[in-house]
């Protein structure tokens, strides 16, 4: 292992509450890799905070009427009381708002211009007339070049996933004010990643353990088109660290050249002499716990950055996961279609280690899973309850009638024993290699099966029928069974502290170094301990407390329909009947359907028009299953050119309708009639 753990989680954006989501992506993953490492006394610093400035925040704070100042005072406090709550337990958790990091970005961007790193370049940006300002990434919108989504953003279309420029949307409109902007020439100062890539290369290449989701990103992203360009380190904005240069005044850092140097400012703020250490010397190794939106920005952006600078350590490992759904749905902020932290916590307020149980079995590690809150449910029902609960509370209440709660001291093992111990004595070491791996899932299944173990050790010994003829006898079974389920408290504190405390608590004991537990002596562990009852650690939840949660994500989504339905979209330009009759809209019937791989939205279909059978790819993957689309009649532009999306030739474009939460609905004729039928 290294000498110190520089151990980041990606700092969220402070325009919002944290949902599930986020917990699952990144910061339980994270948490859970920390707690093991200060476990075996490693010497790790975990590094968070809130990431306050770009256009994410300045859009809230228009549509609340607000500063954004006040949107992210808002937020900070939220977010770092709800991380808090449920033991994601941070050592330092700081905001890219505060004076430390205003230097520190200030000071980083100097140094990078005095070393002649940045190319000073005049471009034309998009300028709203109405607003007086630019237009930089998100507050601008349009159609996407690729996809033809016309909610496309100026940096990304989240439709097809395409990383743009703004200058490439078609029908651009400016967020501020829904006018039509104009292109004025300004300039900003660019990282010039196109000369840098052979480095980047390299590095990447001395990185090919990646996670696959991880470094096969990196190489798409180096191997695409054009490869890597030269990127602008700063905006033309108001809000967010100014420019320290002369002649930049109205522009700020780019937020993500800031931000990620907030994990260098909130190590300052943590530890003010002693940071550098952490962040420049070799022996240090720096991993960044990210979502998988955020890849190109810690594997390609920052450690470019720091390679520039040419004093930094550079990230070790990059663990991202990928996205988790919510009921079979992508979770969404806009249309309220999320499981908020805060609410959880307040609803659930004992039951932080079941959402972090739950999050952490169906993590996202190496594709995007769905959360459920049936199957919620059933891990607390037939996992935590069942297994985990069942063997602590039959060990709790066995010694307790039996022996007035004093644990039992060993006799002589049997071979059976003597397996078990040993079973038990290497799980720290699988549990501790799959956690290094970040293989969290895997890890805390390792967990459960102890609990089976132990389950399985009480089910053929019977203490409970042993002792009415022979109480030493089960005075021995109780006294090993009580030692596997305080081991057990020991195993899982990385995953379910909460838990871990209670049983450990429960036997008068501390948290042992993770290394020791594999050779921890079975007679002297809990002699002579008197059991301090802690009650059951969980009870069962009954349907209607999981059908009221349903309930409440429908009635939110519902909420924010009727909110949204006062912002329909106003009327559009009037055109010509003969405009109009230059598109040839059918019926047509999918024959098949297909997810295109790798991609979140696309769907490959193949269609009868009526006139012919062709292929045409819709970004609807989120809204409709494969199956559900099968045999359905459907509405086509049919004369729309030919497009390659993501190298598949899609001939034609399918209707849908948007209602204002933003669920599709197919446009399909009331009865079945022959494909090929006229629609005007
Ligand atoms: O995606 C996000 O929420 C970003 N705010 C993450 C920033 S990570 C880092 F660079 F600070
Ligand atoms: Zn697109």
């Amino acid at each position: 292992m290294s000498k110190r753990h520089l151990v980041t989680a990606a700092l969220p954006y402070a325009n919002g509450p944290l949902h599930i989501g986020h917990i699952a992506g990144c910061y339980l993953p994270a948490d859970i890799y920390v707690r093991y490492l200060r476990r075996r006394k490693e010497n790790v610093k975990f590094i968070c905070g809130s990431d306050e400035h770009g256009v994410a925040i300045t859009i809230r704070a228009k549509k609340e009427g607000i500063t954004p100042q006040q949107v992210v005072d808002r937020y900070h406090g939220m977010m770092r009381d709800a991380f808090k709550e449920l033991g994601i337990h941070f050592d330092v958790y700081s905001r890219t708002s505060s004076d430390v990091h205003k230097e520190t970005a200030q000071a980083f961007f100097l140094d990078l211009h005095e070393k002649g790193i940045f190319e000073m370049k005049t471009t034309s940006q998009y300028y709203d007339k109405e607003a007086e300002q630019f237009l930089a990434d998100r507050y601008i919108m349009g159609t996407c070049p690729v996809c033809s989504h016309t909610e496309a953003y100026g940096d990304q279309c989240e439709n097809c996933g395409s990383s743009l420029s703004p200058t490439e949307l078609k029908d651009p409109r400016s967020m501020l004010s829904g006018s039509k902007p104009e292109l004025r020439d300004t300039v900003n100062w660019f990282l010039p990643l196109d000369k840098m890539a052979p480095d980047i290369r390299a590095y990447l290449d001395q990185h090919s353990d990646w996670k696959p989701n991880v470094y096969g990103q990196c190489k798409s992203w180096l191997d695409s088109g054009d490869g890597l360009q030269a990127r602008s380190m700063t905006r033309d904005m108001e809000w967010g660290v100014p420019v320290p240069l002369e002649g930049a005044e109205g522009k700020v850092l780019y937020v993500w050249f800031d931000a990620p140097l907030g994990y260098i400012s909130a190590t300052k703020e943590l530890l003010p002499n002693d940071w550098e250490k952490y962040w420049k010397d070799k022996d240090s190794r720096l991993v960044h716990f990210i979502g998988k939106d955020n890849i190109v920005f810690h594997c390609i952006i920052f450690p470019g950055m720091l390679m520039a600078q040419g004093d930094y350590i550079l990230p070790d490992a990059v663990p991202a996961n990928e996205f988790l759904n919510l009921e079979g749905q992508k979770i969404s902020t806009s249309r309220n279609w999320a499981v908020w932290l805060h609410e959880y916590l307040a609803d659930f307020p004992e039951k932080q280690d079941v959402l972090r149980y739950a999050l952490c079995a169906s993590a996202p590690e190496t594709k995007d899973n769905d959360f459920t809150w049936k199957d919620f449910q059933s891990r607390n029902n037939s996992e935590l309850v069942a297994i985990l609960g069942n063997f602590l509370n039959r060990v709790y209440v066995l010694i307790q009638k039996n022996f007035e709660g004093k644990v039992p001291a060993l006799s002589v093992l049997s071979e059976t024993e003597k397996e078990v111990f040993d079973s038990f004595h290497k799980a720290p070491e699988t549990i501790g290699k799959s956690i290094e791996n970040y293989r969290f899932r895997e890890a805390l299944a390792e967990c459960m099966v102890l609990a089976r173990m132990g389950n399985k050790y009480l089910a053929d010994a019977e203490p409970w029928k042993v002792i009415k003829t022979d109480e030493a006898a089960a005075a021995h079974i109780l006294g090993v069974a009580a030692r596997l389920a305080a081991f057990i408290g020991q195993c899982i504190e990385p995953f379910l502290p909460f838990t871990s405390i209670k049983i450990l608590n429960s036997f008068h004991l501390s948290e042992m170094q993770w290394q020791d537990l594999s050779s921890l002596d079975w007679p002297s562990f809990l002699k002579e301990v008197n059991i301090e009852y802690p009650g059951l650690l969980f009870d069962k939840l009954e349907d209607d407390v999981i059908e009221l949660q349903l309930q409440k994500l429908e009635e939110n989504k519902v909420q924010k329909r009727a909110e949204a339905s006062i912002t329909i979209a106003a009327a559009k330009e009037a055109v010509e009947f003969d405009d109009f009759q230059k598109m040839d809209i059918r019926v047509a019937t999918i024959l098949s359907a297909e997810r295109v791989p790798k991609t979140d939205k696309l769907m490959k279909l193949l269609v009868d028009t009526g006139v012919d059978q062709r292929t045409v790819v819709s970004g609807i993957a989120e809204h409709f299953s494969a199956e559900e689309l099968i045999g359905k009649q459907a509405s086509i532009l049919l004369n729309l050119k030919p497009r390659k999306i993501k190298g598949i030739e899609s001939q034609g474009m399918l209707l849908f309708a948007e209602d204002p939460s933003g669920k599709l609905h197919l446009l399909s004729p009331n009865s079945e009639i022959p494909a090929g039928s006229s629609i005007g």
